[in-house]
């Protein structure tokens, strides 16, 4: 078609991995254990159901638009987050947040860094508006060159720095001293460290906003919170960085329904600690139990809810994919970068979730 934007022509599309789940009836559902998205695998605090029964039998909220600025959010997410309410704002869901951070900070022809291989879904929302990506690639074994990096940085002057900590899909983690390095360096750039994971991580760059101003922070309620399916993300900048990004923003696009699940969720942090801490044994559980498989060339040491894991080759990793799929477990076949063609993603849910995908692994026919 003749009139599509330039930009979109040649983009190649976010490769979204097979949504089983949703093809299948409920009862069915129940047997699934999903873990290609790094969703989390329970249900959220019982206090967000209590609190969306009361607005599901509020029918006015319906017909309404929603409220655009939650203050009861606004002070939670300030409490949290230890950090004035000027510099935060909530966005539906972090991937929306960095579209309108795109819009805002890039224009077409700008160069983009992105430390790679990384979270897939960025690089399309930068080429979607123009934005040349360049790619760092950490090493193999996602060490950093951070020399290497430094370089690419003189060499490309990048509008932009996505940085994923820690980094999907490898979870390997960036020290807060390395990033102050960048943001030092790069004082005109725009320097997005994404924290999609922080709460499994617990290392923040939050409270630098204060001190740079080339600094941008984003996170989500996707992970940890376990609200993936109401869309909610937040970004945490200096004040007159919010004010801009909020010029694009559309906040009527932040439901009643997020709001409530949001506040909820909020009021129940240690519901969510909790949770982490679940994972952070059963991942340490599941790591040993890998290590131990023949079959497994390496696990990488993560900082998020999830591990990547390398197989003696393509086919074996094949197999085993598929062998977890007929049991109806779902894993991340990656496929976008040379570094991850022998590897799965899996995430990591509860201790006897993790025993149910060992207990398959142990006894593949491989
Ligand atoms: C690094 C990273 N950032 C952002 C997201 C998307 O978060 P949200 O659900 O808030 O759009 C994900 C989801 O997988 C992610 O891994």
């Amino acid at each position: 078609m003749k009139f599509i934007n330039k930009y979109l022509r040649n983009l190649s599309p976010y490769k979204v991995a097979s949504h089983k789940v949703w093809e299948v009836s409920t009862d069915e559902r129940k047997n699934i254990l999903k873990l290609d998205w790094n969703e989390a695998s329970i249900p959220p605090s019982p206090k967000v159901m209590e609190a969306l029964l009361d607005l599901v039998n509020d029918q006015e909220t319906y017909y309404l638009y929603p409220s655009t600025y939650n203050a009861e959010i606004m002070d939670l997410l300030a409490s949290y987050c230890q950090l004035p309410k000027e510099n935060i704002q909530y966005f539906a869901s972090s991937d929306s947040l960095h579209e309108y951070l795109i819009r805002t900070y890039v224009s077409p022809g700008d160069p983009i860094l992105i430390l790679g291989p990384t979270y897939d879904n960025f690089r399309l929302t930068c080429e979607s508006q123009g934005g040349v990506v360049y790619f760092y690639d950490y090493n193999e074994d996602f060490s950093l060159n951070e020399e290497g990096l430094i370089q690419m940085i003189d060499s490309t002057s990048p509008s932009m720095i996505y940085l994923c900590n820690p980094n999907n899909p490898s979870g390997n983690l960036l020290s807060v001293s390395f990033i102050r390095q960048i943001l030092d360096k790069c004082k005109d750039s725009v320097v997005l460290v994404d924290e999609a994971y922080y709460e499994f991580s617990k290392l923040t760059m939050a409270h630098y906003v204060l001190n740079y101003d080339n600094l941008f922070v984003s996170r989500t309620f996707s992970k940890a919170f376990a609200l993936a399916n109401f869309r909610a993300g937040y970004l945490l900048s200096n004040e007159n960085n919010i004010q801009q990004v909020s010029k694009l923003r559309n906040a009527k696009n932040f439901t009643s329904f997020a709001q409530v699940a949001v506040k909820a969720a909020l009021e129940d942090v240690d519901y969510m600690k909790n949770y982490v801490e679940e994972v952070l044994s059963a991942r340490a559980y599941f790591k040993n139990e890998l290590q131990t498989m023949p079959f497994i060339k390496n696990v990488f040491d993560s900082h998020g809810n999830f591990l990547l894991v390398e197989f003696s080759s393509f086919e074996v990793k094949m197999k085993l994919f598929n062998q977890l799929s007929n049991h109806n477990i779902f894993v991340r076949n990656l496929t976008h970068s040379k570094h991850l063609i022998n590897c799965l993603r899996i995430t990591v849910g509860t201790k006897s979730q993790m025993e149910r995908v060992a207990k398959i692994l142990h006894t593949s026919l491989i």
